[in-house]
């Protein structure tokens, strides 16, 4: 009798199993939809997609071609793994393509995040944030405070072990926190850092806003950073003294102020600032880091460079911006990190309307993920795509415009930040690999996907050079 039951039970829940997946697909059975499948009603197939990562998308493209349909993250959609059709989605934002990042992660970044805005206001924002980040500010006011920075940053590790997964986090935050508002190490620094590793760990959180859990931190936090980024910027406004930083820029230069901010877009401005360079300056930094422990030759050379730099200098004086523009094969290590680590997967985007693509229709509200990844080891563009092997940098210099260049993005949300990142990470690299040795300790582990971290950090001895 009990044997009986027990299989009554299995086929009981087999049969609903059975029913629920098949009641998915039909649900989405759309005309003109791409192929693929939906996995279960409200989760999809997501917990595929996060255990399995990049095997679930080549999987799936085995069966279904380069544009799937699936279910993640809580919301139908469409996966492109087509180089020419993934630079198509990001230049066209104009016909419907607008960006599709999760809705929870835009409300704890703000209304005016760039990422939230589209059309107009985009053009504003994105205008007054190139003013401030873009090449001519770098050479002209930010140079000399990355220099400074980075310099004390990496001052005294002699016999030191450090995490350099923690040093390049907290590099990446406090640099953009000089930049921003000329806000040094110290009290204030000290107590946004955990507001802030507060409001990053809610972006990537379940949105279940209640107390306890780490998106509700999120959304406190935001209130908090709000607060205190206002509390700056009321300060500055009553200060005439030039302080050659964004704040200054933005706040009393013509060219900014004729996009005419309010203070809400100004305080999410700084935030977008200092939220979109944390995790890929820092994440970058790291693995070039780990990738130079790992090749000596590559490291040799680098070393090289910024030994050349460093000829007829003495210690105290800083780098500069034409320094910046002759360190070559730093900038090669710093794209073959972006490459081989793939720091970004891939971008989001929505449509607005229904979307043609491919002989397929794309329903109105879809999210599509461009995916990046697979390109990056693409063997034809990237021979032996395993190897880390900057002078590829070197020796091919149409690989940077080739199409499937994307490690910045494209089109009209291309990476504003990209020489601000480089010349971050190329003065960080500097200043360790012309003071510093190091190996590593242990044997830390790397997790790639769905974003590349070290869950007990990686551990490195630090000695002088
Ligand atoms: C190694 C460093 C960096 C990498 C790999 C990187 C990568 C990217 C990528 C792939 C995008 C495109 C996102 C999309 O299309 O949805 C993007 C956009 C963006 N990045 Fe970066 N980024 C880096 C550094 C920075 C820095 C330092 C800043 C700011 C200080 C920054 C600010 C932004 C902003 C504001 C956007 C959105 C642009 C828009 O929507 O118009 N990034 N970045």
């Amino acid at each position: 009798m009990g044997v009986l039951v027990a299989v009554f039970g299995v086929v009981l829940v087999l049969s609903v199993c059975s029913f629920l997946l098949k009641w998915n697909e039909v649900r989405y059975r759309k005309k003109g939809l791409p192929p693929g499948t939906m996995g279960w009603p409200l989760f999809g197939e997501t917990t595929e997609f996060l255990k399995q990562g990049p095997n679930f998308m080549k999987s799936q493209r085995a069966r279904y071609g380069n544009l799937y349909k699936t279910h993640i993250l809580g919301c139908p959609t469409v996966i492109c793994m087509d180089p020419e059709l993934n630079r198509y989605i990001l230049m066209n934002e104009g016909k419907g393509l607008i960006p599709g990042y999760p809705q929870s992660m835009l409300d704890i970044l703000g209304k005016y995040n760039i990422a939230a805005v589209h059309g107009s206001l985009h053009k504003t924002m994105r205008g007054a944030m190139l003013a401030l980040i873009g090449p001519t500010m770098i050479r002209e006011q930010l140079m000399p405070k990355i220099d400074e920075f980075m310099r004390s940053h990496l001052h005294n590790l002699n016999g030191e072990i450090i995490d350099i997964q923690d040093k390049t986090k907290e590099m990446a935050l406090l640099v953009s926190l000089k930049l921003i508002g000329g806000i040094e190490s110290g009290l204030l620094s000290e107590t946004f850092k955990p507001e802030f590793y507060r409001l990053v760990e809610g972006t990537i959180s379940l949105p279940i806003d209640l107390p306890g859990t780490n998106y509700h931190h999120g959304f406190q936090a935001r209130k908090k950073i709000t607060s205190m980024l206002s509390e700056i910027i009321n300060e500055r406004r009553n200060t005439s003294t030039a302080c050659g930083d964004m704040l200054d820029a933005l706040l009393k230069t013509d060219e900014v102020a004729r996009a005419k901010l309010t203070d809400e877009q100004i305080v999410d401005l700084i935030l977008t600032i200092i939220y979109s360079g944390y995790e890929t300056v820092s994440t970058t930094s790291m693995m070039a880091v780990k990738y130079l422990h790992d090749n000596p030759k590559a490291l040799e050379e680098l070393r090289e460079e910024h030994f050349m730099i460093r000829k007829g200098k003495s210690p105290e004086d800083p780098i500069d911006w034409n320094d910046y523009k002759s360190m070559n094969f730093t900038r090669a290590v710093i794209y073959e990190t972006l490459r081989m680590a793939t720091i970004v997967n891939g971008l989001l985007r929505k449509t607005s309307q229904d979307m043609e693509m491919k002989g397929y229709v794309i329903p109105e509200g879809w999210r599509i993920y461009v995916y990046i990844r697979e390109s990056n080891y693409d063997p034809f563009l990237y021979p032996e795509p395993l190897t880390f092997n900057p002078w590829r940098w070197l020796q091919d210099k149409d690989l940077e415009s080739h199409q499937c260049f994307l490690l910045f993005g494209g089109g009209g949300r291309l990476c504003p930040g990209k020489e601000l990142g480089t010349t971050e990470i190329s003065v960080f690299l500097h200043y360790f690999v012309t003071r510093y040795r190091w190996e590593e300790v242990g044997n830390d582990k790397l997790v790639k996907f769905p974003r590349v971290e070290a869950p007990n950090g990686i551990r490195v001895r630090v000695s002088d050079y």
